[in-house]
């Protein structure tokens, strides 16, 4: 499966960045900040986003060519969030996806102006989607419009800002990383069996299967921080030390946190059984994400 699942990546990663790069070429608006889009954009992210959405919508038998433009703009709004989660103001990073960040690069204006750049245009990308109906289109751009803002993405990293030179326990630490993550992650399995055609009930029960993936994706962000290989991760490692954040591994003990990890992959592979669905590749996505050296 190791290496089937690697292909498996490989191509719908060469879909989405070819959709992603075509979307921001074709607007016609200043050079500088075009390149601020493009420059962030383009430097390699992984696209487990997309990746999840197109396999949740092969889960519920859709194929995965009609989520693309719902994964352009989710990838969109990531690579915002993470282009002002390295600002001075917030984390303070200097390296991104094997980059000099976006504000390095460019300057602080330029690389908040192409975060919001990001955000906003993300919303158009899915209102001209001509694969999706108008009442798909309402559905998608309120729960990800929730997934992103106060109830969601933003939300979390204002806790996590919050928590900075803070004890925080357990049940608070997992309310921070299924905001600041987890739902960005969550829209990603929803819309993509949405998008398939799955019944409000198949929509809860894949839910619940995301609540735990989310933990899993940062609980292993959290990991790699300390012990990640810097060149593979393409970010600097002891960020979250250096801002005194609040961890699994701080909180857990790296062991911990490990042992933590595991249990929530129990949990998600629980709650993937239940939603009675395709699971062979959302299984192995689990897995690749819990163990992922980057
Ligand atoms: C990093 O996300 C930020 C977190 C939410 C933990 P990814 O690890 O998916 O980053 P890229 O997109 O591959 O750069
Ligand atoms: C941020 O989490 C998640 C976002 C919403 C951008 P981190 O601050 O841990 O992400 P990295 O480690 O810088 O990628
Ligand atoms: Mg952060
Ligand atoms: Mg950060
Ligand atoms: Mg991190």
């Amino acid at each position: 499966m190791a290496e089937l699942l690697s292909d498996y990546i490989a191509e719908r990663q060469r879909s989405i960045n070819k959709a992603l790069t075509d979307e921001i070429e074709t607007l016609q608006i200043t050079s500088r900040l075009k390149e601020s889009m493009l420059y962030s954009v383009q430097a390699g992210g992984k696209r487990l986003r997309p990746i999840l959405m197109m396999a949740s919508c092969e889960s519920f038998v859709g194929s995965y060519t009609s989520v693309v433009p719902v994964a352009v703009a989710l990838e969109m709004i990531h690579t915002y969030s993470l282009i002002h989660d390295d600002l001075p103001a917030m984390d303070d990073d200097h390296l991104r996806r094997g980059k000099p960040t976006n504000h390095r690069q460019f300057d602080e204006a330029t690389a908040i102006l192409a975060g919001d750049a990001l955000l906003t245009y993300s919303f158009e990308v899915i209102t001209k989607a001509e694969s999706l109906t108008e009442e798909q289109k309402i559905y998608l751009i309120t729960r990800l419009a929730q997934a992103s803002g106060p109830k969601g993405m933003v939300g979390g990293q204002m806790l996590d800002m919050i928590a900075e030179d803070q004890e925080v326990d357990l049940s608070a630490l997992e309310q921070i990383h299924t905001l600041k993550t987890g739902q960005l992650l969550t829209f990603a399995i929803i819309s993509g069996a949405y998008i398939a055609g799955a019944s409000s009930e198949q929509l809860q029960a894949i839910e619940k299967f995301s609540y735990y993936l989310g933990l899993i994706f940062q609980v292993q962000d959290d990991i790699l921080d300390v012990t990640g290989d810097p060149e593979l991760i393409g970010k600097p490692i002891g960020s979250d030390e250096t801002n005194n954040k609040s961890t699994y591994p701080r909180l857990l003990g790296l062991n911990g946190a490990i042992n933590k990890k595991q249990e929530y992959v129990n949990k998600a592979k629980q709650a993937l059984k239940q939603a009675g669905v395709n699971q062979t590749v959302l299984e192995s996505l689990t897995d690749y994400l819990s163990n992922r050296d980057h």
